[in-house]
């Protein structure tokens, strides 16, 4: 195969460590399959599945599926995220070293979907992660404190009156599991950073010497509290799209290393969840095939990143945190390559029947971008070339 890639930019392949892909329990909003091919169209050779499926990846059986069922499907590595805990209202901790020695080698542990509320609980996970050598993801979310809460997030939110979910329900975790992750002498990473104070507390965290590490969403990046005017439900999402002030604060976060990488929170849910009014609406949206043209323009057009930089948040950070060896980094002669390929002066246009994932409702629905995915190897084999996916 020869591809020319006059004019356009070669990256390490990208690595995703929050992606949903509703195997098993939802299939019918997106299999390890369709989602595959959603992760090699966007660049990734790498991602992780995280455990909120039905039932919750909290066992081997279901670990082990998910990573079989990837190489199966060859478009790129699936690793399954496991569980920190027994079932989504856990109360005792699942069999993480079980998991961690299965055929999927499981490297970190999520409460995404259902957040350890129990501080002792979260503590032992640390601390048994810690003993591990694995990573524990937090979700970053205290449910207790979006009870009551008058404002889902921002003016616009305030005033349409859509309840729940204010920053303190992000920033009381992130500050708990910091000091807990200090003690424990763990690492912890940090899902879907989002607001302001969020950097503040990661600043302080790490100027503490504390192991965390922090991602944001592409959606995070570009939109903001008032694209909730139309109370339309396809920009309902956890954690909330907040305010602009919020969004300069993660850019700028992300290009001082302060986030360390993006993460896409890829979400599908079926139409009938979300092209619906709000507050009906489940949380959720697509994000592999969309996330390097939201990077490209929220942060390389402005000048926060080069390419270099993307190459860092992108792929090299991510498999560095996770641990994946063969991820992330330059090659060497003769060694199979994981490589992306974008075209940095693509203009096309987001249609969400075109886009490869089973669900196909995107808040970026129309919108147009300069950047473009044009081919990804996974060890030297093309997954996509000209935009197309080679199975
Ligand atoms: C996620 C989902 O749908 O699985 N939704 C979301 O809004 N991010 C769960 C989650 O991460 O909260
Ligand atoms: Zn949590
Ligand atoms: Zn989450
Ligand atoms: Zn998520």
């Amino acid at each position: 195969t020869v591809i020319d890639a006059a004019g356009q930019v070669l990256l390490p392949g990208f690595v995703d460590m929050h992606t949903h892909l509703r195997e098993p329990g939802r299939e019918d909003t997106e299999t390890i399959e369709s989602g595959s091919a959603a992760a090699a169209l966007g660049g990734y050779t790498a991602v992780f599945a995280m455990a909120n499926t039905s039932p919750v990846a909290d066992s081997v059986v279901i670990t082990d599926h998910v990573w079989r069922r990837g190489q199966e499907v060859g478009l790129v590595d699936v690793h399954p995220v496991g569980a920190v805990t027994v079932g989504l209202e856990g109360k005792q901790l699942a069999e993480m070293a079980t998991m961690a020695a299965g055929v999927g080698r499981v490297k970190m542990f999520s409460d995404d979907g259902h957040c350890v509320h129990d501080p002792l609980l979260m503590r032992r996970a640390l601390e048994y992660s810690s003993a591990l050598g694995v990573l524990i993801a937090q979700h970053a979310e205290e449910p207790r404190l979006t009870v009551g809460a008058v404002a889902h997030e921002g003016p616009t939110a305030a005033r349409l009156g859509l309840g729940g979910w204010p920053r303190s329900a992000e920033e009381s975790i992130v500050a708990r599991d910091a000091i807990l992750a200090r003690d424990a002498g763990a690492r912890v990473h940090i899902c879907h950073a989002s607001t302001a104070g969020t950097v503040e507390l990661l600043k302080w965290a790490k100027g503490q010497g504390i192991s965390i590490t922090a991602e944001v969403t592409p959606h995070h990046l570009l939109l903001d509290d008032s694209r909730l005017e139309t109370y339309d439900g396809v920009n309902r999402v956890n954690p909330p799209l907040r305010e602009r002030s919020d969004v300069e604060a993660l850019r700028k976060a992300l290009s001082d290393g302060t986030v360390d990488c993006v993460g896409t929170d890829h979400a599908p849910h079926a139409d009938q969840d979300k092209c619906c009014e709000f507050s009906q609406a489940r949380p959720g949206m697509l994000g592999l095939e969309t996330a390097l043209a939201i990077v490209a323009q929220t942060m390389v057009e402005p000048g926060l990143l080069d390419w270099r930089g993307v190459a860092k948040v992108m792929s090299e950070r991510p498999a560095e945190i996770v641990g994946l060896p063969d991820q992330g980094r330059p090659i060497a002669v003769g060694e199979p390559a994981n490589l992306t390929l974008v075209d940095p002066a693509r203009e096309w246009t987001v249609r969400g029947p075109e886009l490869a994932s089973v669900a196909n409702n995107t808040p970026f629905e129309a919108m147009t971008f300069g950047a473009k995915v044009t081919a990804t190897l996974l060890r030297g084999r093309p997954t996509v070339l000209g935009g197309q996916v080679q199975r």
